[in-house]
């Protein structure tokens, strides 16, 4: 890697942050965008006090504006960065027909056009530069129809299907740009409280009711129980972007049921729930991918 910065989108909690720590200890300096600006300035003290050079911006990815102000302090203040993780996101759940259009819009502008607008500001710097790497951050349930996570899954699917056509694109271009797709199970992260970050315009009546609720807490609790570290994924990560590796999975435990999946679409046979594919996304057994 030429430039040695690391782009991190949402890099203020969970996944991001351990992407921080992981490409600061490598020697990289680290740039941050996120929406949440007092997590984001924890965040860059945290990495200032173990030595890492950090910078904050605050960044809502959902605005094109946002992200090319946030590409363009980036280039003035620490120069063309080498790796671009596309990390930001959030989620909500409930039964299609019980979910609200903003909720829609909500998830798809973060989720989706929040990696849009990544690419569109970051990629002409990268092929300027001939060099570097982007991680998209897609999920398990970008390659399977979770029920009750529809937004979240369509965003995921996307992201998934953008990040291997760009793979495709410069490979064509003989580019010597890298392309990686994060799909990781379930990780003990901030992801279920995302709602703390739920831009006024996207909020619905029913999320009053919600953060009201005494026993989320505990359900988080019970669901977070068996799930992996994020400071794993982060090795996988770097390992996989060391290696110009395009998948980055972290869970075995999902394979099978892709597997059924890709197995059912060849044979035109109809989609099933095969038993548990609903309690491997809760208990998140969480077996390290070789
Ligand atoms: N945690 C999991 O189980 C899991 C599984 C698969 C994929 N993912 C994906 O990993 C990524 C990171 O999520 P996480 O699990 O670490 O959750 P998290 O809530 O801990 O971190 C998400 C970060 O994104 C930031 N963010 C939210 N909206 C934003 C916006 N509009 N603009 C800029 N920043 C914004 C938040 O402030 C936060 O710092 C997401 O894309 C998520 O979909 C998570």
């Amino acid at each position: 890697m030429k430039n040695k910065v690391a782009v991190i989108t949402g890099g203020a909690s969970g996944i991001g942050k351990s992407l921080c720590y992981r490409y600061g200890r490598a020697g990289y300096k680290i740039c941050i965008g996120d929406i949440e600006e007092p997590a984001l300035t924890k965040t860059v003290d945290d990495l200032t006090v173990e030595g890492i050079v950090a910078y904050g911006y605050t960044l809502d990815v959902s605005k094109d504006s946002s992200m090319e102000k946030f590409t363009e302090s980036i280039l003035e203040d620490v120069g063309p960065p080498g790796i671009i993780c596309l990390n930001a996101g959030v989620g909500a759940g409930g039964p299609i027909d019980a979910t609200e259009i903003k909720d829609w819009e909500w998830i798809l502008a973060v989720n989706l056009w929040g990696v849009i607008y990544g690419v569109k500001n970051f990629l002409p710097v990268l092929k300027e530069e001939n060099d570097g790497h982007i991680v998209f951050t897609s999920s398990i349930a970008g390659h399977l129809s979770y029920p009750g996570m529809g937004p979240y899954n369509a965003s995921k699917h996307a992201v998934l299907t953008i990040a291997e056509t760009l793979y495709f694109e410069l490979e064509q271009m003989e580019s010597n740009v890298g392309v990686s797709a994060l799909c990781p199970g379930l990780v003990r992260t901030g992801i279920l409280d995302s709602n703390r970050n739920r831009q006024e315009k996207y909020r619905v009546p029913a999320l009053q009711q919600e953060e009201q609720e005494d026993d989320r807490k505990e359900l988080i609790e019970e669901i977070y129980a068996n799930s992996l570290s994020p400071d794993v994924v982060a090795d996988l990560v770097f390992e996989a972007v060391e290696a110009k590796k395009f998948y980055i999975f972290t869970d075995k435990a999902h394979h099978d049921h892709m597997r059924i999946r890709h197995q059912r679409i060849e044979t035109a046979s109809n989609p099933s729930l095969d038993g548990d594919l609903i309690d491997h996304i809760t208990t998140g057994i969480n077996e390290r991918e070789n």
